[in-house]
């Protein structure tokens, strides 16, 4: 059956979407906006924190909840896909654009980065609540943005469609990870088992940022992430600091003075071969990276940098260097607590470090590099420890196809004004393989995050109105897949 709006091209027999189908979804759009904002709090309010030491069942809790709005909003054939040990995957489709239209797997993830400090949200984080801030009105919550509000932006589309423009002109799968934020350790088995079900001509992930409020990107880069959680034991137990001070090595000085060889004066990688690796960015890159709108007050603003401390430049701009060059974090450090500082000498010290690395580097061998270097540097004959958190390397795309020209029309339509095509500092470990089990298929990376987001801090929040023009550029997406992306 061919819905109204639509008709076969009599030359080639292919689905065809006339623009008053794509008029009618954006009107409905327009209208149900109010519910589709709705159906985000309700996600918010799950605490579907991943990581390890909070209850699973609010992932599964937010799994369900998933499940229940892609059926809601027209997804058929929804499950919860399951794999031993990683919390639940949420999986839907719907197949009635005919043979000739392309599939399109969308994804998101439900799953949230723990809430951090209580005292510094000014809302409770699960609590979604509308406040007037950067570029406008935003919703504050943890996953608000990252990335419940990319389920949303899949659920509208659909929903406009189906029930404003009659049907959808593109054939959809969606998978919504449930351990995205922990490192998507399942993926690979994931991949294994549910392989078939997953075919599709394009990727269309909802997980990154916009360049400001109101200016959409497209991420056409990421970097990858190397971790390692390092341990420095030098007692059996922890002591009086002052009836042991002195003979004894103390393993909070050791490891900070072992962190402390992991970078330059400048704040540069030093660890011997890693900076090597990196793939000289070349002329063309270089003036494309140049393009990007720069202003240090604005940097300053959009990432709480205090006016005292300094950028550590690297490259054309601040910009450039997050999408292009590798940095390394200290995420944690324990040693003793703030709360119980007493006069002691801890009996080990602990840090998480990573490393956002970048293309030529070598995921693996960063690895062993860092574990080495740390190894090298530690004083005193004490014991390191390590565990390894993470070893996925950059992506990057083509960004010359179609699929491209196609998303950077949508977005121009959806925002009103053309998107930058910028590279990301964050990671999204399902990319990679998921393109690459796809024979290469393009994966169109459009979020709805922006630099005031503070995703993985506290007062995460969303603009609104960008949630709305994003949803109205999936709309245009998809049309235009189905325009020029035909098989
Ligand atoms: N949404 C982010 C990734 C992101 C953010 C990409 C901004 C581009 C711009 C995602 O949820 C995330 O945080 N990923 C983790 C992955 C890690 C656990 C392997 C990251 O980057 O830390
Ligand atoms: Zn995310």
């Amino acid at each position: 059956m061919i819905a109204q709006g639509f008709s076969l091209s009599s030359q080639t027999g292919r689905p065809y979407i006339s623009g008053m189908s794509i008029a009618a979804a954006l009107s409905h759009l327009e209208k149900t906006f109010p519910e589709h904002l709705e159906d985000l709090k309700k996600l918010v309010r799950i605490p579907s924190v991943s990581f390890d030491g909070f209850d699973p069942k609010h992932v599964r809790a937010s799994a369900e909840a998933v499940a229940a709005l892609l059926k809601k909003r027209g997804f058929e054939d929804v499950k919860l896909l399951e794999v031993p040990g990683a919390h639940p995957y949420v999986f839907g489709q719907w197949l009635h654009a005919g043979p000739n239209a392309p599939t399109v797997l969308l994804y998101a993830h439900h799953d949230v980065q723990p809430p951090g400090r209580e005292d510094v949200w000014k809302t409770q984080p699960f609590e979604p609540v509308e406040i007037d801030g950067p570029g406008g009105l935003r919703l504050y919550g943890r996953g608000a943005a990252d990335d419940k509000a990319g389920v949303i932006v899949h659920t509208a589309a659909l929903s406009a469609f189906l029930n404003g423009g009659g049907q959808c002109p593109v054939n959809l799968k969606i998978v919504v990870e449930g351990e995205e934020e922990c490192g998507s350790d399942h993926l690979p088995l994931f991949l294994k088992t549910y392989r078939k079900l997953l075919d599709a001509d394009v990727l269309v992930l909802t997980d990154t940022s916009n360049y400001d409020c109101g200016i959409p990107a497209l991420t056409v880069a990421l970097r990858g992430l190397v971790g390692v959680e390092v341990e420095v034991r030098a007692l059996s137990k922890t002591v009086h600091s002052g009836m042991w001070g002195g003979p004894l090595p103390d393993p909070a000085m050791a490891l900070s003075k072992m962190l402390a060889t992991l970078v330059d004066t400048e704040g540069k990688i030093a660890i011997p071969g890693l900076r090597e690796a990196v793939k000289p960015v070349t002329a063309a890159e270089e003036a494309e990276m140049r393009k990007l709108p720069y202003e240090e007050s604005e940097f300053r603003k959009q990432s709480g940098l205090l006016g005292s401390a300094k950028i550590l430049k690297e490259g054309p701009n601040p910009v450039a260097q997050i999408w292009r060059y590798p940095s390394l974090t200290v995420n944690a450090i324990q040693a003793s607590s703030r709360a119980q500082a007493g006069n002691i000498i801890c009996d080990a010290a602990w840090a998480k470090v990573t490393i956002r690395v970048v293309q030529g580097m070598d995921p693996v061998a960063t690895m062993a590099a860092l574990q080495k270097a740390l190894k090298d540097a530690c004083p005193w004959g004490l014991e390191v420890r390590f565990k390894e958190d993470g070893c996925s390397g950059a992506w990057a795309a083509d960004s010359s196809g179609p699929a491209f020209e196609i998303a950077r029309e949508a977005l121009s339509k959806g925002y009103g004004r053309d998107p930058y095509f910028i590279g990301c500092g964050g990671s999204i470990p399902f990319v990679t393989p998921f393109a690459e089990a796809l024979g290469g298929a393009p994966a169109l990376l459009i979020g709805v995050e922006d630099p005031y987001t503070n995703a993985h801090g506290e007062n995460e929040s969303l603009l609104i109105s960008d949630l709305k023009k994003s949803c109205a550029a999936q709309i245009h997406l998809f049309a235009g897949l189905a325009e020029k992306f035909k098989k």
